[in-house]
């Protein structure tokens, strides 16, 4: 079986469609993230554009500095998942395969989340994935479409094909992302298969990573909402998970990277206003009386409007 890389830490950062862009990746990798993922790109979009591959960071976007870095794909058409992932492995370390997406948009393509259903296409996809690279091939899924009872056969349709590890956001489809992530049934995954199971879900702090980990056995975690609005949690995670200690992370510092983040978002064209805005919320968000500067957030016409209430925020601190 294809070997997965070396992980220097046991907290990766989750993708996410519109939030997850190159520049927040390097910088939560920076910060002690120990695998960063594209969000998922269509193997139809990869395939059609065959021309990427002399420069593929044009179409998905990323850098170097991000490896280890898995590139996450979706489309159920075997034949053109199999071209897609010859056009995109050589560029990335790992190949990650999306069965967990909610959105109807894609799954009425009977694609990502819909799959969970289709155990016998999903052998097919399977085999076909993992017999064009050499690449590892990984998987994120979720736990059933409106009951937790699908995730057990797809893991074990996984670990027979070759798959070599398994992301589980434990609630179904229908959850979406209400309700809590149900972390007794991680613990059950890693019972059933012997490949490495990434839980996730639901972690907000150091210590909800430690006890995903105490609680389940899993061999990794990733997170996603709360690593968005608090890039050093990664930092802090794995201080904790060495020392069972972590240190506080200062206004000055947090706004210090924000604006290292906006120095690596101009390098990306197709990283949009809204989405800068959106990190410069969120970025601010663990600043102390900085609820002031996200009303004026709320009005700011472009890049330089934020880097003047940026530093402006900056000089007002102590
Ligand atoms: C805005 C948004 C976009 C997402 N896009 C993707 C995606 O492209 N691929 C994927 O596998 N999961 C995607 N997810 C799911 C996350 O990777 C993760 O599984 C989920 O947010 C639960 O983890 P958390 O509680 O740590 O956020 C997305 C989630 C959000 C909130």
């Amino acid at each position: 079986m294809a070997t997965l890389p070396k992980f220097k830490s046991k907290a990766f950062f989750a993708p996410m469609a519109g939030v997850s862009d190159p520049a927040l990746r390097l910088i939560c990798k920076e910060l002690g993230a120990g695998l960063v993922v594209t969000p998922f790109t269509n193997i139809h979009a990869i395939v059609a554009r065959k021309e990427i591959d002399k420069d593929i960071s044009k179409f998905i976007e990323f850098s170097p500095k991000e490896k280890p870095i898995a590139v996450q794909l979706f489309g159920s058409d075997v034949k053109e998942l199999q071209k897609a992932v010859k056009i995109v492995a050589k560029h990335f370390d790992i190949i990650d395969y999306n069965m967990g997406c909610p959105s109807s948009t894609v799954t009425e393509q009977m694609a990502c989340s819909a799959l969970l259903q289709e155990p016998e296409l999903v052998r097919k996809i399977f085999h076909a994935l993992v017999s064009s690279t050499k690449k590892p091939i990984t998987i994120k899924i979720r736990s059933g479409i409106d009951k937790p009872n699908k995730f057990k056969q797809i893991a074990t349709i996984a670990e027979e094909e070759g798959i070599a590890m398994i992301t589980f956001h434990p609630r179904t489809v229908k959850q979406g992302y209400a309700g809590k992530s149900d972390w007794s049934l991680i613990k059950e995954l890693k019972k059933l298969v012997s490949i490495p199971i990434v839980g996730n879900g639901d972690i907000r702090t150091p210590e909800d990573a430690q006890r995903m980990i105490n609680e389940t056995g899993c061999d990794y975690v990733m997170v996603g909402r709360a690593a968005a609005q608090n890039p050093f949690l990664f930092t802090q995670i794995n201080e904790y998970l060495e020392n069972g200690t972590y240190k506080e992370i200062s206004s000055q510092e947090r706004i210090t990277t924000f604006f290292k983040y906006l120095k690596y978002a101009e390098k990306y064209p197709t990283i949009k206003l809204s989405n800068i805005r959106m990190q410069a919320m969120n970025f601010s968000k663990g600043c102390k009386g900085s609820k002031k500067l996200r009303g004026k957030l709320l009005t700011v016409k472009s890049v330089d409007d934020i880097k003047a209430l940026f530093n402006e925020f900056y000089d007002s601190l102590e």
